[in-house]
C-alpha cells in the first residue's frame, strides 16, 4: 500500500508537471483526486486496512493527497499567469506610435462667408428670411418691373420648369415675397441660391447671392450709403473705401453699383482688380416706388432700399481661387486648402 501511494505520488508530480494547459491538469484532478480517483479509491478502502497499520497509511495517504493537490494549485497558477502573459504580448500596444490622425472637417467657404454676413446683418437688426429656390416667372420678373419682353430679362437667362415656373435667376424674389409677409417698416435678409443659363470660368450655373430689403418712412440713398459702410467695415475693416457708380436696375430707382477696397491687393491695384484697387461688390438702389404699390405698400408713406451681393465672387477674390466651379465641386483636395 505504501508502496502503491508512493507510485501515485511520483505519477502524478510527473504529469502535473508536463501538463501544457488547464484541460489537461483538470484531467489529471480528476484522474488521482475525482470521485473515483485513484487517491479517493484508496482514502475511501482506509477502513477496510488492519487497525494496526491504518494510522501509519492513513498519514501518507493524507500527505500523499496534501502534496497533490498543492501541485494542482501551483500548477493552475503558473498556467493562468502564462496565459495572461501570452494575452497581453499579443494586445500590446506601441504607444510611442505616432497616431494616424483624427481627420477635421470644416465649413465650406461659402458657409464662413454667409455666416459673417448673416451675422452682420443679424447684428444691425435685419431679420434673417429663406424663400423657395423654385418660383413663379411673376415673382422673379414681373413683381419686379420686369415685364415680359422687358430686355433687362436677357441678362438672366433662367433654367425654365414649365413657361411660369422657373429656378430663381436671384434673391429679389425675398423682396416680393417679404412685402407680402411683413408689414412696414421691416428690415429682412435672404442669402440662397440662384441659377442661370451661364457657364464659364467666372460664371456657374448656380451660385450663391444675398438680398437685403428695408422699408420704412423717410428711407433714402444716404441711409443707404451709411448703413453700406457699416457693413464694409464690419466685412473688411475700417480702412476699407467704397466707390459708387450709377447702374440701372428695373426694381430700384435711382440704382447704384458699389465697390469696395480690393481685399488681394488693399487697393494698390492687381490684376484682379485690373488696377482699380476696386473689386464690385453688389448692385441695390431706392426701392421703385412701382414695386411698393404692386406689393400693395402705400409708396406715399413707405421707402425702402434694396441691394443684391452675390457672394461667390466675394470668396473667390478673397481666397484666390481661379474658377467658380471649384466652389461647387466638393473636391476635398481644394476643400483642404480653404481652411
Ligand atoms: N438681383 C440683382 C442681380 O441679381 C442684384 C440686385 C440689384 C439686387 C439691385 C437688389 C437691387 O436688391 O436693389 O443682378
Amino acid at each position: 500500500m505504501k508502496q502503491k501511494l508512493a507510485q501515485i505520488l511520483e505519477n502524478s508530480t510527473k504529469e502535473i508537471e508536463l501538463a501544457q494547459d488547464l484541460k489537461i491538469l483538470d484531467e489529471i484532478r480528476i484522474k488521482y483526486c475525482g470521485k473515483s480517483g485513484e487517491l479517493t479509491q484508496i482514502l475511501r478502502g482506509m477502513k477496510d486496512i488492519p487497525a494496526e497499520e491504518r494510522k501509519e497509511i492513513g498519514s501518507i495517504a493524507n500527505s500523499v493527497r496534501e502534496k497533490i493537490e498543492k501541485s494542482l494549485e501551483d500548477k493552475l497558477n503558473a498556467l493562468e499567469t502564462a496565459k495572461l502573459n501570452a494575452d497581453m504580448e499579443k494586445e500590446k500596444i506601441d504607444i510611442t506610435e505616432p497616431a494616424i490622425g483624427v481627420k477635421r472637417g470644416t465649413l465650406h467657404p461659402l458657409t464662413r462667408f454667409n455666416n459673417k454676413f448673416i451675422e452682420i446683418c443679424v447684428e444691425m437688426g435685419f431679420t434673417v428670411i429663406q424663400t423657395p429656390e423654385i418660383e413663379t416667372d411673376y415673382n422673379n420678373f414681373e413683381a419686379l418691373n420686369v415685364p415680359k419682353n422687358h430686355p433687362a430679362r436677357d441678362m438672366q437667362d433662367s433654367l425654365y420648369i414649365t413657361d411660369s415656373i422657373l429656378m430663381r435667376t436671384h434673391t429679389s424674389t425675398a423682396q416680393v415675397r417679404a412685402m407680402k409677409m411683413f408689414k412696414p417698416p421691416f428690415k429682412i435678409v435672404c442669402p440662397g441660391r440662384v441659377y442661370r443659363n451661364d457657364d464659364d470660368s467666372s460664371h456657374s450655373p448656380i451660385f450663391n447671392q444675398f438680398e437685403a430689403l428695408v422699408i420704412d418712412e423717410n428711407v433714402s440713398l444716404k441711409d443707404f450709403m451709411a448703413m453700406i459702410k457699416q457693413m464694409l467695415i464690419k466685412l473688411y475693416g475700417e480702412n476699407v473705401k467704397m466707390r459708387v457708380r450709377p447702374a440701372y436696375f428695373p426694381f430700384t430707382e435711382p440704382s447704384i453699383e458699389i465697390d469696395a477696397t480690393c481685399q488681394i491687393c488693399q487697393g494698390k491695384g492687381c490684376s484682379l482688380c485690373k488696377g482699380t484697387g476696386f473689386s464690385e461688390f453688389f448692385g441695390g438702389g431706392i426701392v421703385n416706388p412701382k414695386i411698393l404699390e404692386m406689393a400693395g405698400i402705400d409708396s406715399k408713406k413707405y421707402s425702402g432700399f434694396a441691394f443684391g451681393p452675390g457672394i461667390d465672387r466675394s470668396v473667390m477674390v478673397t481666397n484666390k481661387i481661379p474658377n467658380i466651379k471649384y466652389l461647387f465641386r466638393n473636391d476635398l483636395r481644394f476643400l483642404k486648402q480653404m481652411r
